[in-house]
């Protein structure tokens, strides 16, 4: 799997010491990873590992033992289950350590956070704001459910009996904390692999908010992903339309005019706003 991972066209790879390690295999994985991490060719994506939370007794020897042995390959840490902001804290004085310790530029290693029960969500704010080395904030689906005592078995999934998305609340939660502090908002993971049109229907509701993309725990999900996570085609070529039209609408040739139309369409500063961050999605997509 790690050598296969390193030739998938994913944006990031994030390897795991987390719940798919079990805990008598936590110190053989540590191994691994580092190994992987250095021998590995990850050209092209954002490299990261999941520690176990501050709740357990390995966090800490997990990142000392991945980023001493393999600081200079790696861009994130991701802690899982984050609580509160004094958890990012501690993880951003230990890392300040190590590179200090290792030679690593200060501030290099990166923190990816999952936000994964009631206490992170309520604090999710705080926990943003608390390091200038969170790059991600991550909301933990199965975690998350577990923990609110969620009636339902499929992570992601619509609940029967509930006539609404169970989800609103929490992803709207999470992208206005990650949007505050500019930082990307990534919805979790899809547990029914095999399912790939079921996986387009969750990842499509967290895209339609502004999520920037979602896990895959199988190479068969990243196609859907890249491609719910891109702008629809139609939606890019109209969004460059509007900011060809605004540019020259408020040019010294158009008039000087802050609203003009497009078609049937009034356009005006909030819709180059608005047209802007779906071209630059999809000028990132490479569209
Ligand atoms: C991911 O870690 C999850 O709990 O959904
Ligand atoms: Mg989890």
């Amino acid at each position: 799997m790690l050598g296969k991972a390193q030739g998938l066209p994913a944006d990031q790879v994030f390897l795991d010491l987390e719940d798919a390690v079990a805990p008598l295999a936590k110190p053989e994985a540590r191994k691994n990873i580092v190994a992987a991490l250095n021998d590995g060719d990850w050209a092209g994506k954002t490299r990261v590992v999941r520690v176990n939370d501050l709740t357990t007794p390995w966090t800490y020897r997990d990142v000392i033992e991945v980023v001493e042995g393999a600081g200079d390959n790696l861009d994130c840490i991701m802690l899982p289950k984050v609580q509160s902001a004094a958890q990012i804290e501690w993880l951003d004085l230990t890392l300040t350590q190590i590179e200090k310790t290792i030679g690593l530029e200060v501030g290099r290693i990166g923190i990816e956070a999952q936000i994964e029960n009631a206490a992170g969500l309520v604090n999710v704010d705080a926990i943003a704001a608390a390091s200038r080395r969170i790059e991600t904030i991550i909301f933990g689906p199965a975690d998350f459910m577990a923990s609110i005592n969620m009636r339902s078995l499929v992570v992601g999934g619509l609940i029967p009996g509930y006539p609404g998305d169970p989800y609103h609340y929490i992803l709207m939660r999470i992208l206005m904390a990650a949007r505050m502090h500019d930082l990307q908002a990534i919805d979790g993971p899809f547990l029914q692999i095999r399912d790939v049109e079921a996986f387009r229907e969750v990842a499509g509701r967290s895209a339609a908010l502004g999520f920037d993309g979602k896990w895959v725990l199988h190479p068969g999900q990243i196609e859907a992903a890249n491609e719910v996570y891109s702008p629809a085609q139609d939606d890019y070529d109209h969004a460059e339309l509007i900011l060809d039209a605004y540019d020259h609408a408020t040019s010294e040739e158009g008039g000087r005019l802050g609203a003009v139309m497009l078609g049937d369409e009034m356009i005006d500063e909030a819709s180059r706003k608005m047209a802007l961050v779906i071209a630059a999605k999809g000028r990132a997509a490479g569209m």
